[in-house]
């Protein structure tokens, strides 16, 4: 749905975006990490033509992004900047047939349209509210209801979880999974880390303008850590168990904690299930027997050298 070659935006000393490549397939969530700076915003101006490279292209839909198809890709992209105006004197109605009108969308359509948008946004009860009166929480998903009026194939949302709190974070999360499960392709930006670890099918972390790093939170954490780290959870003492991880070469730092055994393996993947079968063969009670992935915090952190 996008693919990203080579793009360059050089704002002079070493700010905007440097020769990035990636492509981010339909139907999927794609999570753009990046500090204060990092050039994430700068990136999604230029996928909805706001801001134009210095070199390198982009297509969306396989339709170049270039000022001749700008039409074309604003009816494909549903862009929510992360600082959107909004219309103070206007009722939510009213806010959402204004933009129902800059779409071009006919007057007949555009009350069902606006339930429907504000349906999948949980917005229904705010239809009568002004636009003045509305929190940031309200603001946001009246913001990402009226980013989705022309009913767009891939949203673009830079930071729509920011300033939310905790409960309005899940909402949004539960409405950008649903976005997807309706065959959105969505590509968000933030700085929320771990929230995003559980509805991203793809990363991609950037910074000053490079892209470190890029994948499945799986691939990204399996890139950051050097060694496996495991973690064994018995059902009886784990005393025994213990003695046995020591006694296996490729165990490093095993540590007990309650009634678990974390540990770094060194050894190859395929050397894990021989762990496993020494300590059942021993009679240990095993009931888990798992790979710790890093957070994404930690994968963040690490990525980016700090
Ligand atoms: N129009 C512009 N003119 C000059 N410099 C710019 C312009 N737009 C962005 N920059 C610079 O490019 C860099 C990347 O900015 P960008 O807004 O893309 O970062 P970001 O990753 O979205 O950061 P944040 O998390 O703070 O939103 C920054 O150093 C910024 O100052
Ligand atoms: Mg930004």
């Amino acid at each position: 749905m996008i693919r990203i070659e080579n793009l360059t935006r050089d704002f002079g000393g070493g700010r905007g975006i440097h020769n990035l490549t990636m492509h981010i397939p339909k139907g999927s969530i794609f999570g753009y990490i990046g500090p204060n700076g990092a050039g994430k915003s700068t990136t999604i101006k230029i996928l909805c033509s706001l801001y134009r490279q210095e070199s390198g292209k982009a297509f969306i839909d396989g339709i170049e992004v270039c000022p001749q198809n700008s039409a074309k890709i604003k009816k494909i992209v549903g862009y929510m900047p992360d600082n959107f105006g909004v219309y103070d004197q206007m009722s939510v109605w009213e806010y959402l047939d204004f933009f129902c009108a800059a779409y071009h969308i006919p007057a007949k359509q555009r009350q069902k349209r606006i339930q429907e948008v504000l349906a999948i946004t949980g917005s229904e009860h705010m239809i009568d509210y002004q636009v003045a009166s509305l929190s940031k929480g309200m603001t946001q998903r009246i913001g990402l209801a009226k980013t989705l009026l022309h009913d767009p194939q891939l949203l673009i949302l830079d930071e729509p979880q920011a300033g939310l709190d905790p409960y309005a974070r899940i909402e949004m999360r539960q409405t950008i999974v649903r976005l997807r499960d309706l065959g959105k392709t969505i590509m968000l930006s933030s700085h929320i880390l771990p929230e995003l670890a559980g509805v991203c099918d793809l990363i991609g972390i950037l910074e000053k303008g490079k892209l470190l790093a890029f994948g499945t939170v799986e691939e990204v954490s399996r890139k950051v850590q050097e060694n496996l780290r495991i973690s064994i959870t018995l059902a009886d003492k784990p005393e025994k168990a213990l003695e046995i991880c020591k006694a296996n070469p490729n165990v490093a730092e095993p540590k007990v904690h309650e009634n678990e055994i974390h540990l770094t393996f060194n050894g190859p993947r395929g050397d894990l299930p021989k762990l496993l079968a020494s300590l059942v063969s021993a009679g240990v009670l095993v009931t888990e027997f798992k790979e710790d992935h890093a957070n994404l915090e930690q994968v963040f952190l690490s990525v980016t050298h700090h």
